[in-house]
């Protein structure tokens, strides 16, 4: 039997940050050796809030970059951008049709970027998840490796197989493949610095609630020095009263790659004081050859490119043989 398929994205808004790092891509670098891996810059999603048109396509490849600067290895697996491959818009049309529209208005990343999008909320916001769900089903991907926050978006993509299966499939020959998530529990829910209650976001106004992997060693040591704490001494994971405690431990943990009770162990009896700058320098340590790297990817830009290519011409006709398997199965003519 051939190795299992994954799929994963990240959307070309800004940088990324620690969350990102440490909810998904370190674990795809982690496990992609197991894996024949398809991973996308997904910028037909980061469209669905205003954007800057100046700078898209550039964010496109800083995300693509640092894909490579985190250990993508090309061996095992494919980077490209979503919007060369037309078949994510059509397939997610396709999925439109089927999809009753208070699934997705039930969807809590929706109703909470519509919130803070007021009167401006376009159809694509609402949208999202049918596009994520074309991203995944177009490669037959069996797992999807993701952050907490993007669970529901992949039951919601499991739903749809079984409705497209059950209308338009026959049960002994399916249309499409039932994927499965992929979420670890270490890091699946990284927080804000700034309130340990509060996912860390791109989208966050402020600059102090997230560490981004292309930050200065005097930013990230500023950021730790100024983030929010409590004024217990002593730390420790799992307290629910503590929850900035918990994410600082996790992030040293994860960072430091030392096991959860060697961290506790050693951070016992421990004072903000002498942890804050254990920490910063940990993150400055686990982040500089992520910088280092990015920085020999950006100044080769023909490289670059040569991996976008490529994985573009390996994911084209994976995404393009399912899109053809649906319309078929829905009763569209063929082209002439
Ligand atoms: P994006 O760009 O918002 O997030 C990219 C990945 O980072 C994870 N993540 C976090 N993990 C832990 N703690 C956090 N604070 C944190 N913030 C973000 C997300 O869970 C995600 O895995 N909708 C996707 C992009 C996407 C996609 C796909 C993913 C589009 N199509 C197909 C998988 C498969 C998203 O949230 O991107």
């Amino acid at each position: 039997m051939g190795k299992q398929r994954i799929l994963s994205g990240v959307q070309p808004t800004g940088n990324l940050h620690l969350g990102n790092y440490l909810g998904a891509i370190r674990n795809w670098v982690e496990n992609q050796h197991q894996y024949e891996n398809y991973f996308c810059v997904v910028d037909l999603h980061a469209i669905t809030v205003p954007h800057n048109p100046a700078t898209l396509a550039s964010d496109s490849y800083t995300i693509a970059a640092l894909y490579l600067a985190c250990g993508i290895d090309l061996d095992c697996s494919n980077i490209f951008i979503q919007s060369h491959i037309s078949a994510h818009s059509e397939l997610t049309w396709l999925l439109n049709c089927i999809t009753p529209i208070n699934w997705l208005q039930g969807m809590i990343q929706f109703k909470e970027k519509a919130l803070k999008q007021g009167e401006n909320v376009g159809t694509g916001l609402l949208d999202y998840p049918v596009l994520m769900a074309a991203d995944i089903l177009l490669y037959d991907a069996d797992k999807v490796p993701v952050g907490e926050d993007q669970k529901q978006h992949i039951e919601l993509t499991r739903d749809l197989v079984i409705r497209l299966n059950d209308q338009f499939g026959d049960p002994e020959n399916p249309v499409l493949k039932m994927p499965d998530p992929l979420i670890r529990t270490d890091g699946a829910r990284i927080m804000s610095l700034t309130d340990g209650t509060k996912k860390m976001s791109k989208s966050d106004p402020s600059e102090m609630s997230r560490i981004n992997l292309l930050d200065s060693p005097d930013v990230i040591t500023k950021k730790i020095k100024k983030c929010k704490t409590d004024p217990v001494r002593g730390l420790e994971f799992d307290n629910p009263d503590r929850p900035e405690c918990n994410n600082l431990l996790t992030l040293y943990m994860l960072l430091s790659g030392k096991d959860k009770a060697t961290v506790a162990d050693e951070c016992a009896d421990m004072g903000w004081g002498q942890f804050k700058p254990l920490l910063a320098e940990t993150a400055v340590e686990a982040l500089t050859p992520i910088q280092t790297k990015y920085k020999e990817v950006m100044d080769d830009k023909e490289y670059l490119e040569s991996v976008l290519r490529r994985g573009r011409e390996n994911a084209e006709p994976i995404a393009q043989a399912t899109l053809a398997r649906v319309k078929d199965a829905m009763g569209f003519s063929k082209p002439l």
